[in-house]
C-alpha cells in the first residue's frame, strides 16, 4: 500500500488545516535530505480503531503522526516513550516512530502557544491567568512555567477541576499557582489566556474588565474568520494587544515537524498564508 509517511489522525479529519501547513514548512526545505520523502496526508481513524489505524500506520513504513480530537489521551497510553511535556499535558499530539518499531509521545501545543505568545509580549516575571482546566489549559501549564512567570492563576466554572490541576502542578514548581472561580478572580494579569471551549457555543465568561493589566495580552487558543467572544471581551475591556489561537496551531505545527525532521521552519510566513485563508 502507498501511503504518506506523515499523518494527522482524527475523527472528524476533513477539516484540518495541518496538511497544507507541514506542505508548507517541507516546501520551505527543498532539496534536503531530511525531507526527501516527506509527505503528510489526513486519516480518518474509527473512534473505536485508533490503536489499529496507527499500528498499520506503523507497519506500512510511515515515520510519525499528529493526533488531534478525540484520540490524544489514546496516543498518550499508546507511546512506549513520552517526552516530560507530554507526561505534563497527560496527553500527545505529536507521535514519532522510533527505530525499534515503538512509539515516541510527544505534546507539542504548549510550545507552539508559548513561541507564539512570546512574539508579542514577554512572559519572565509576568502574571498569568489561565481560564479553563480540561485537557488544552493542562497541555500549556509546563511549557507556561518553563517561562519563569511571577505567578500563574488557574479559574474554571468547575473550580475542583481547577484545584485538581494546580495540586498536581505546585509538587514541581516554585511558582506560586492558585485555582479559583471566575467571580473569585483577584488582581490584574498581564497575560490572560482562554482555554475554555466557552466560545464554541458562542458563550462568554463572566470575567471582569478589571483583570486585564495595563498593556496586557488576550490570548485566546481558538480562532476563526470573526473575532471570537473572548477576544470581543478582552476588546470591549479596553486591551489593545488581542492574538487568537491561529498562531499556536502553526506553531504546533511547527515543533512537530522538528521533531520528526530535527528542522526548524519558518513560522511566520505560513501563518500568513493561514490567516489569509481563514
Ligand atoms: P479541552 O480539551 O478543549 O480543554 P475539555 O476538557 O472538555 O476540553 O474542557 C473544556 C473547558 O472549557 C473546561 O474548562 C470547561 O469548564 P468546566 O470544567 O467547568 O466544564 C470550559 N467550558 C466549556 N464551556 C464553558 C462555558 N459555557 N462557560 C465556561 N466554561 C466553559
Amino acid at each position: 500500500m502507498n501511503q504518506p509517511t506523515y499523518l494527522v489522525i482524527g475523527n472528524p479529519i476533513a477539516h484540518s488545516k495541518s496538511p497544507q501547513i507541514h506542505a508548507a514548512f517541507a516546501a520551505q526545505f527543498a532539496g534536503r535530505a531530511e525531507v526527501a520523502d516527506f509527505a503528510y496526508d489526513r486519516l480518518l481513524a474509527p473512534i473505536d480503531a485508533f490503536a489499529a489505524a496507527v499500528a498499520q500506520f506503523a507497519e506500512n513504513g510511515g515515520k510519525g503522526a499528529n493526533v488531534t480530537v478525540p484520540f490524544k489521551e489514546e496516543a498518550f497510553r499508546l507511546s512506549v516513550a513520552r517526552t516530560d511535556r507530554a507526561e505534563a499535558a497527560g496527553a500527545v499530539n505529536t507521535l514519532k516512530l522510533l527505530p525499534d518499531g515503538g512509539l515516541l509521545g510527544d505534546n507539542t501545543d504548549g510550545a507552539g502557544l508559548v513561541a507564539d505568545v512570546l512574539r508579542h509580549i514577554e512572559v519572565r516575571g509576568r502574571r498569568i491567568l489561565l481560564l479553563g482546566a480540561g485537557g488544552a489549559a493542562r497541555g500549556v501549564i509546563l511549557p507556561l512555567l518553563a517561562q519563569a512567570p511571577q505567578s500563574l492563576i488557574l479559574a474554571n466554572r468547575t473550580v475542583a477541576k481547577a484545584e485538581q490541576l494546580i495540586a498536581h502542578f505546585q509538587a514541581a514548581t516554585t511558582i506560586p499557582l492558585a485555582a479559583c472561580e471566575y467571580a473569585a478572580i483577584e488582581g490584574e494579569f498581564d497575560l490572560v489566556i482562554n482555554a475554555t471551549s466557552a466560545s464554541l457555543g458562542g458563550e462568554r465568561l463572566p470575567i471582569a474588565n478589571s483583570i486585564f493589566a495595563p498593556n496586557a495580552l488576550a490570548y485566546d487558543m481558538m480562532y476563526g474568520k470573526d473575532e471570537t467572544p473572548f477576544l470581543a471581551q478582552a476588546r470591549e475591556a479596553g486591551v489593545s494587544l488581542r492574538v487568537d489561537g491561529l498562531g499556536m496551531l502553526v506553531g504546533q505545527a511547527a515543533e512537530a515537524f522538528e521533531v520528526w525532521t530535527g528542522l526548524r521552519p519558518d513560522v511566520e510566513p505560513v501563518l500568513a498564508m493561514m490567516r489569509a485563508q481563514l
